[in-house]
């Protein structure tokens, strides 16, 4: 066992680093306040390779490994985690499914341009009554031959309007429950297909959530991914990749915090020193230090097990359910040292609390990873 990263690995963590502090830091409190979908940005992230990193070069993509999509997720998160979500979502859930299960003309069309960036994609899995009880899918797809008719309403889809590209799962057969669910690749401007207005979010603020309205949209047959009856099982494979993204982006958001805190503590004067030299700041520095330490060694690790084709459910279920309780946990510390500059937008920090709140919600709430994690543990 050796815990060096690779001289690339490194070389692409810095240019994420760079990456953050020159073209995401600069705006990120307007965009954050006018809730701004960062489009410039994303689109040179597109072309530093960065939508597509982990798909093969035949496809557009940059062909790297898990653990570089890890260190990428963390710098970005650090700085803009609403940037830093249309990475994840765009790698994992979008490009990561096709690669794997999309037929070689789904690649050709879709995957290519998605993973040069040219456009971006979008999951859609969530309703109004489907979001962690996945099964019970309400959007209908009826086969009619040689095309399907949608139906339906998908709720909090990340990229809802900037996408070109969605992933839409829907009920094919209802009278075979999970086994009739199908996945379908959506394009946008389809008659029917309506985007409804952005949500108004706590956090991740220039991320553009939505709801998509299908109202009998065409969708040609040759767009359902797999066989018949796959989606399901599309979905929840995908999860699993995507548990890895948003893992690192709470890392990154609590690393980020941790940063700022140190910063504060080592120039902030009270009762004649420097703050970092009272114990009760020392003692918080260090907690924080040491579970950031330990969420980023599971972030690794989930990405490692990724990367030798190992399964790895389980651990991208705990690396998502501890780092995003760290996020929580030490940006909350993060605006306590700060005082009430803490409270304020210009010192970043509040944004980052309020942005790691959805690292414990979105791709599966921190309860539906305790599910995944206790099933492996009783098996
Ligand atoms: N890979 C492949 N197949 C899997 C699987 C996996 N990881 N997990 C389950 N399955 C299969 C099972 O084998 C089973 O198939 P068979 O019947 O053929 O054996 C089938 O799926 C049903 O499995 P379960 O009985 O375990 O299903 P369940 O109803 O108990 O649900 C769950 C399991 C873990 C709770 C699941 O519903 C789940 O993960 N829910 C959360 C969904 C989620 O993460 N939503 C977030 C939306 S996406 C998002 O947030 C994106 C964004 O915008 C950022």
């Amino acid at each position: 066992m050796h815990f060096e990263l690779s001289e690339e690995q490194q070389m692409i963590r810095q240019a994420a680093r760079d990456f953050a502090q020159t073209e995401l830091k600069p705006g990120v409190i307007e965009r954050d306040e006018h809730q701004k979908f960062p489009a410039e940005q994303i689109k040179k992230l597109g072309e530093l390779g960065f939508l597509g990193m982990m798909v093969a070069p035949e496809y557009g993509g940059s062909g790297l490994d898990a653990v570089s999509y890890v260190l990428v997720m963390e710098e970005l998160s650090k700085i803009d985690a609403s940037a830093s979500v249309v990475v994840s979502v765009n790698n994992s859930l979008v490009c990561y499914g096709l690669e794997k299960y999309g037929s070689e003309e789904q690649k050709q069309k879709y995957l290519v341009a998605l993973a040069k960036g040219e456009v971006i994609g979008a999951f859609c899995l969530s309703e109004p009554e489907a979001g962690s009880d996945a099964t019970s899918q309400r959007t209908t797809a009826i086969d009619m031959g040689d095309h399907y008719l949608l139906n339906g309403t998908k709720n909090w889809i990340t990229n809802g309007n900037s996408a070109s590209t969605y992933i839409v799962i829907a009920q094919t057969d209802a009278s075979k429950k999970h086994h009739g669910i199908n996945a379908f690749i959506v394009e946008k401007g389809l008659d029917g297909f309506t985007i409804g207005p952005k949500e108004n979010k706590m956090g991740i603020r220039g991320s553009d959530t939505h709801s998509l309205m299908f109202n009998d949209v065409k969708v040609p047959k040759e767009n359902r991914i797999g066989e018949d009856g796959f989606g399901f099982k599309f979905a929840m494979n995908v999860l699993e990749g995507g548990r890895i993204g948003i893992a690192a982006q709470a890392l990154g958001i609590a690393a980020g915090a941790h940063e700022l805190a140190v910063d504060y503590a080592k120039q902030r004067t009270a009762f004649g020193k420097p703050i970092s030299n009272l114990q009760a700041i020392q003692f918080k520095l260090a907690d924080m230090a040491t579970e950031i330490e330990a969420a980023r060694l599971l972030c690794y690790r989930a990405a490692w097990l990724k990367d030798t084709h190992q399964p790895y459910g389980k651990a991208s279920a705990m690396a998502k359910l501890f780092a995003s309780k760290v996020a929580m946990d030490t940006t909350i510390e993060a605006v306590q040292v700060h005082g009430g500059y803490g409270f304020v937008k210009e010192y970043h920090v509040e944004r980052l609390m309020r942005d790691a709140k959805i690292t414990q919600i979105y791709e599966g709430t921190s309860e539906i990873q305790k599910i995944v994690i206790s099933r492996e543990v009783l098996k």
